[in-house]
């Protein structure tokens, strides 16, 4: 939702923290903003709409050798996006300033609470009752031998606080120190020499270290330029588990592409790759899985799976179900996580819950994973984000290895998510009733299954003259049945979500059932057409569209004695991979080059489009 940054050590805080935040723009891109402490009197706030390249052009006007800072940037929560709105916020003393990324729930009662107290408001955010919150504790907390009046100060004002938060803070009486908390919104400690980081994500501080210690959701740090320490928000002390970044930040680099959503969806073959490697068993006739932590036999009695996300995970989800159902004949839910969280789903009790989080944060789905648990399931993940809030507290898990996906649209994530899914599948089935030569068929067609998508991806120069055919409409209906109907909803959403064009997602039998009433010229349809036996009726609703003027779109991998050059206006064909196992992801990966293109043909920004962020992390 929000990007946070602090620095505190021997150099200057102010490029480190805006390189920090560029690296963070995936999370939200609103607004920017640092605030430099400067020695003990001097508190440099520096905030503005837009990038934050536009709050360094505002810190090259001031001579700032600060080494004590903090930086945010927001996707907005309360309050319009304004200059004012912002962050950092600072007390109305002017003694704090802070920057938060979650949503402080009884921030009103809080406010009322201390304008009474005498402190002032000069914003909407909910951000700013927090700084004055420390403020007024700071102001109480007497200076005590053996604790530290700052922390105290945040972590007393904690105590007080309804919702989620992920914050740091610095103090101008307490220059060379930054505290920070975390409930609900990702925060991690970058520790270096002489220096030490805090961040939404590692990539702030990646260029500077590699250690890093994940903070827990309850939990308050104090940095210093020479050390750290952590307690409970309760005043609890806590030992620090360190831990190493496994990848390097150039593989966060944009490279000689021209986005990065361009640059995930052509890492598709190596990403694929990077999720199936070592997981065949040695006769290649099922799946294993290092971090599952559960015993064959308990999986044997499992008689239900649950499989729970938001967005683009939820559809990974829905093409799970087809995937576990037809290979392990086990009974598949597929549930929102928020509807999850809420529903008091009646489970029985040999139950098994499959979180899908790419970035390990959407609150949703890690509140929904606690509630499963809470309940005493097996609740496993699937997530691309090593140290993850998700990752961490799950009982087992798979990580997805395809490396840092920075683009706001999801792509390579989701193809390794299906991967990784027909995997689990395949893994459950052969303990139950497919066969070794099934196990092995299948095994054989994902290992070569980014061949094949290399194959696709050499089709970008046709869909990229399609996309600007078509990228004048403001209206397109994607459709596909089976495994392809999520398929269908995810083209859809890509479109959505970087070219604001309106586009929906139907099982395409349900054409008939109200939507073809939006067919005319004006409204293309694009259809997913896999060679099998849906193939004829797909034809057939096709040419339903076609009889009332929609123009068609048709990506099949059927042969042209089955579908001909002339079932449709524009058709993409791909290769047949020569199992369906694989048809979700080459289907998959046109209409993620349609929808790139259609942004870029409509000059569009592709990696950071209007309204959204990358990682959700309120409800
Ligand atoms: C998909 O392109 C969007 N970025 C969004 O729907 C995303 O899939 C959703 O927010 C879930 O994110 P997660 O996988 O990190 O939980």
């Amino acid at each position: 939702m929000c990007g946070i940054v602090g620095y505190v050590g021997h150099q200057q805080a102010g490029p480190i923290l805006l390189e920090g935040l560029k690296r963070l723009e995936y999370r939200g891109y609103d607004s920017a903003g640092v605030a430099l402490l400067d020695g003990a009197e001097d508190l440099l706030v520096l905030k503005k709409t837009g990038s934050p390249d536009r709050v360094g052009a505002l810190m090259r006007q001031h001579e700032n050798a600060a080494h004590t800072g903090i930086s945010h940037t927001r996707w907005a929560t309360h309050g319009e996006v304004t200059d004012r709105n912002a962050h950092p916020h600072c007390s109305s003393d002017g003694k704090f300033a802070i920057v938060h990324n979650g949503v402080i729930e009884n921030y009103q009662a809080i406010r009322r609470f201390l304008e009474g107290q005498g402190y002032s408001f000069v914003s909407e955010t909910d951000s700013e009752a927090l700084a004055n919150l420390i403020a007024y504790h700071f102001a109480k907390e007497p200076e005590q031998p053996g604790k530290n009046r700052f922390t105290e100060s945040v972590r007393k004002s904690l105590l007080h606080v309804d919702g989620t938060y992920g914050l740091a803070v610095v103090c101008i009486d307490r220059p060379g120190e930054i505290v920070g908390a975390r409930k609900g919104s990702p925060l991690c400690v970058g520790i270096g020499q002489g220096e030490n980081m805090i961040a939404s994500d590692v990539a702030a501080f990646l260029n500077y270290t590699r250690r890093v210690v994940y903070l827990d959701d309850g939990q308050v740090v104090t940095l210093s330029p020479q050390d750290y320490s952590i307690t409970t928000v309760y005043d609890e002390s806590v030992a620090p588990v360190e831990r190493q970044v496994e990848w390097n930040i150039e593989e966060a680099d944009l490279g000689a592409f021209a986005h990065y959503m361009e640059k995930e969806i052509f890492e598709q073959p190596k990403a694929l790759e990077n999720a199936m490697r070592g997981r065949f068993s040695d006769d290649c006739s099922t799946a294993k899985f290092g971090g599952l932590n559960v015993e064959p036999r308990e999986l044997r009695q499992i008689d239900r799976v649950v499989f729970l996300g938001q967005g683009t995970a939820y559809l990974a989800c829905m093409v799970a179900e087809y995937f576990v159902e037809r290979y392990a004949r086990i009974p598949v839910e597929v549930e929102y996580s928020s509807e999850f969280r809420y529903r008091n789903a009646p489970l029985d009790k040999n139950t098994l819950v499959f979180v899908i989080s790419q970035s390990g944060e959407t609150l949703d789905s890690l509140e929904a994973m606690r509630e499963a648990m809470r309940k005493g399931y097996r609740t496993l993940a699937i997530t691309n984000t090593v140290g993850s809030t998700i990752a961490r507290e799950n009982d087992g898990g798979i990580y997805q290895h395809c490396g840092p996906e920075i683009s706001v649209a999801a792509t390579k994530s989701f193809t390794s998510q299906l991967v990784l899914c027909a995997m689990v599948a395949l893994f459950l089935g052969r303990m139950r009733d497919l066969s070794y030569a099934e196990g092995r068929a299948i095994s054989q067609a994902l290992r070569h299954l980014p061949g094949h998508v290399t194959q696709v991806l050499n089709l970008a120069e046709h869909i990229q003259k399609l996309a600007a055919k078509y990228a004048h409409f403001e209206d397109m209906i994607f459709l596909g049945r089976q495994d392809m109907y999520p398929i269908a909803l995810e083209g859809a959403l890509k479109l959505k979500e970087i070219t604001y064009i309106h586009a929906e997602g139907y099982q395409a039998a349900e054409m008939k059932h109200g939507p073809i009433a939006l067919i005319n010229e004006r409204c293309p349809s694009i259809f997913l057409v896999p060679r099998g036996e849906s193939l004829p009726k797909m034809l057939s609703n096709v040419q339903e569209v076609r009889a009332r003027k929609g123009p068609v779109i048709l990506i099949t991998n059927a042969p042209e004695s089955e579908v001909a050059n002339d079932a449709a206006e524009d058709i993409i064909r791909l290769p047949d991979g020569g199992h369906e196992v694989l048809d979700p992801v080459l289907f998959t990966v046109p209409v993620q080059l349609f929808a790139y293109y259609v942004a870029l043909a409509r000059g569009l920004p592709v990696d950071k489009p209007r309204n959204l962020a990358k990682s959700v992390t309120v409800e």
